[in-house]
């Protein structure tokens, strides 16, 4: 039986049949994804591509990458994989749903036209001026004289970025001029994002703190997860380059209901209906990634599926079987879903190599996970790891560790102890996950 306790049908028809699952991506997303599917009633075979060091022991990591989409789409004919699961924007941007849908193909996520909304922030940036949703102003240049000669007039504090996907690593808030001059130096003159920096935005810096807002979409319906936030920048208090995320709070606990409601009506349905009305209709996880200002909620940015550590705490707390959210998604049927969510607290503290988001060294032996998994509640996802003789670090961001508890304190303390038991050389993590919510009083 699912959620709707009616019998599930596959599509092959059969009653309560299992599905062959296969999830695309290496990070510690897809490690949380694979996890909470792994306990599914109805899961047959797991596989994950590529994969990585904790992937292995709950799933087949398969040698695909996760942007050969043909490869991947090959293996899922002839592997009968009943579902495919997206983890990465970069897999999105290359049209993996609309390869696997013209094979018939079964897959959660957006088509690469709907996935632009990612891909392009300045097709975001003038979708959302089109359509009244609230962000930041903005100038869009494609000359780095003009943006140049922009900033200059502007003055500081100001943001640029670069409009395409650059592993979360392309926005620089500035709040002097020779740090606006150096990113626009990087991103126009040295390349640094290649093509992803043909454009670039240049937009007003606004204040605030920043919630992840994620909208599950099956095309008629949207669903709202609960809040989240990450802590992007790589140091304590918001300090330094910006990461793909250092760690993650869920649910945000400041955040009121009808504020929620506010931002279901004023940024994720009217995107979804302005996206439908371009002919790039959406389906998957829309996430917004908002500054919650005086003036109200403002978009940052979009993102065209689940967010990288925000899902390793919702996996924690999603009671629902992740194969029937999924189901439900592809098959237009969300609106008979009640989506069940576990009480509390969860979060996740992410452990990175030392010189990240910089450069770093990879293969360096990780130890103290087993002792770390002892503590109550405690689940370590991996992301930049594989196993050789050993488990060793192969990426920036190496291991998410994921605790819950009745009080956002009490998960916080089970997180933090954990993350002391683990060791690899240069490990550096944020000592204040959630600190603002703590401050805060809650
Ligand atoms: P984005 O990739 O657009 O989400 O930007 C990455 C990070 O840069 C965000 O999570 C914010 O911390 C910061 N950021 C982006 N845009 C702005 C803005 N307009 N004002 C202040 N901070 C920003
Ligand atoms: N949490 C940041 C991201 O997934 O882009």
């Amino acid at each position: 039986m699912n959620r709707l306790g009616k019998p599930h049908f596959n599509k092959k028809g059969g009653k309560n049949m299992v599905s062959n699952v296969l999830i695309i991506g290496s990070g510690g997303r897809e490690h949380a994804l694979a996890w909470k599917l792994a306990q599914s009633s109805r899961i047959g075979k797991l596989y994950v591509a590529p994969g990585n060091g904790g992937t292995r022991d709950i799933a087949k990591n398969i040698a695909i990458e996760a942007t050969d989409i043909k490869g991947l789409a090959r293996f899922a004919k002839k592997n009968s994989i009943d579902l495919t699961l997206v983890g990465p924007d970069n897999s999105l941007a290359l049209g993996v749903v609309d390869t696997f849908q013209s094979r018939g193909l079964r897959i959660f996520g957006p088509t690469r036209a709907a996935a632009q909304i990612e891909a392009s922030k300045a097709f975001a940036k003038r979708l959302m001026k089109d359509n009244g949703i609230a962000t930041a102003p903005f100038r869009i240049f494609r000359k780095h004289e003009s943006a140049l000669d922009y900033v200059h007039k502007h003055g500081v504090p100001i943001v640029v970025k670069a409009s395409g996907l650059a592993l979360g690593k392309g926005a620089y808030p500035c709040k002097t001029l020779v740090e606006a001059e150096k990113a626009l130096a990087e991103i126009m003159l040295e390349h640094a994002y290649k093509q992803a920096g043909n454009e670039v935005i240049v937009e007003e810096f606004l204040n605030g703190q920043e919630v992840s807002i994620h909208a599950l979409c099956d095309g008629k319906t949207s669903i709202l997860l609960p809040t989240a936030q990450d802590h992007k920048p790589i140091f304590d208090g918001d300090k330094g380059k910006n990461t793909g995320g250092m760690g993650t709070i869920a649910p945000v606990p400041w955040v009121a209901d009808y504020t929620l409601r506010e931002v279901n009506e004023q940024v994720v349905r009217p995107t979804l209906q302005a996206l439908a009305k371009k002919g790039k209709p959406f389906t998957g996880c829309l996430y917004p990634g908002l500054k919650m200002t005086n003036e109200g909620p403002k978009v940052l940015e979009f993102n065209a599926r689940f967010g990288d550590p925000e899902t390793q705490s919702y996996m924690r707390l999603l009671k629902t079987d992740l194969l029937d959210v999924l189901d439900a998604c592809i098959d237009g049927k969300l609106a008979d879903l009640a989506i069940e969510w576990n009480s509390g607290f969860a979060v996740c503290v992410v452990l990175a190599s030392g010189g990240y988001p910089g450069k770093y060294k990879k293969e360096i032996p990780i130890s103290g996970i087993g002792e770390a998994e002892k503590i109550p509640s405690v689940v370590v996802f991996h992301a930049g790891t594989m196993y050789s003789d050993q488990l060793r670090t192969s990426g920036g961001r190496v291991l998410g560790v994921t605790a819950t508890g009745g009080t956002l304190q009490e998960a916080l303390d089970l997180a933090y102890k954990a993350v002391y038991c683990i060791k690899f050389k240069g490990k550096q993590f944020r000592k204040d996950i959630g600190a603002k919510a703590i401050a805060a009083g809650f």
